[in-house]
């Protein structure tokens, strides 16, 4: 694992910084692979998540991996992590203080695997990173903000109990994989939504 990250996963399972820390079991640092072209970023941890120290590993993570393997994409390819990496009580969204004490670790993530393309997951991550919300008018657009990309979709648990999310939820993958593919072979993509400065 890369020393800097190790510090900062570190940091998180001691983090007493916001109220969160007094009502979870464990916190969850991000996980995966920090040579990955994409972060995903969720909202925060969930009861299996905060039970096990493990983002998205849920019923709403069973359904990224699924999504993940149409795109013939693995898990361990990727790096997952949350806007907020403790459990809120009762799984209410995360208010604007803790979303706030909690980004200095979404930005060391972000600043040390430098992905190509960041996918956020759901309205949290959407209203966090970039100020949006009603994420189903915006899912399946790439964004660019400050030289960094952006893909909009759903949040996996959205998919829980709607077949027809399921499916966007694929189809919103796959296309991110077929941009990622372009940008690696040095071909242009088309930017949707431009908020740069
Ligand atoms: N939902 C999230 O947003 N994140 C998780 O890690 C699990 C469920
Ligand atoms: Fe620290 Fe973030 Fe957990 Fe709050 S949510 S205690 S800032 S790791």
């Amino acid at each position: 694992m890369n020393k800097k990250l190790e510090t900062i996963r570190q940091n998180v399972i001691e983090c007493t910084k916001c109220e969160l820390s007094k009502t979870r079991i464990k916190s969850v640092p991000g996980k995966g692979n920090f040579q990955s072209n994409v972060i995903f970023v969720g909202e925060a941890p969930g009861k299996n998540e905060d039970e096990n120290g493990e983002p998205f590993i849920g019923i709403a993570g069973k359904k990224l991996s699924i999504a993940l393997e149409e795109a013939g994409i693995s898990r361990e390819d990727v790096y997952i992590t949350n806007i907020v990496k403790c459990r809120p009580p009762k799984n209410r969204i995360p208010n604007t203080i803790e979303r706030s004490t909690c980004q200095e670790y979404l930005k060391k993530e972000i600043s040390i695997i430098k992905p190509k393309i960041i996918c956020i997951l759901g309205n949290t991550a959407f209203n966090s990173l970039l100020g949006g919300s009603e994420i189903i008018k915006f899912r399946g657009k790439l964004v660019r903000k400050d030289d960094q990309l952006y893909f909009l979709t759903i949040h996996p648990a959205a998919t829980i109990y709607n077949q027809e999310l399921i499916r966007v939820l694929k189809s919103d993958i796959v296309k991110l994989f077929h941009l990622i593919t372009e940008l690696k072979n040095n071909k242009e993509v088309q930017i949707d939504i431009d908020y740069s400065s």
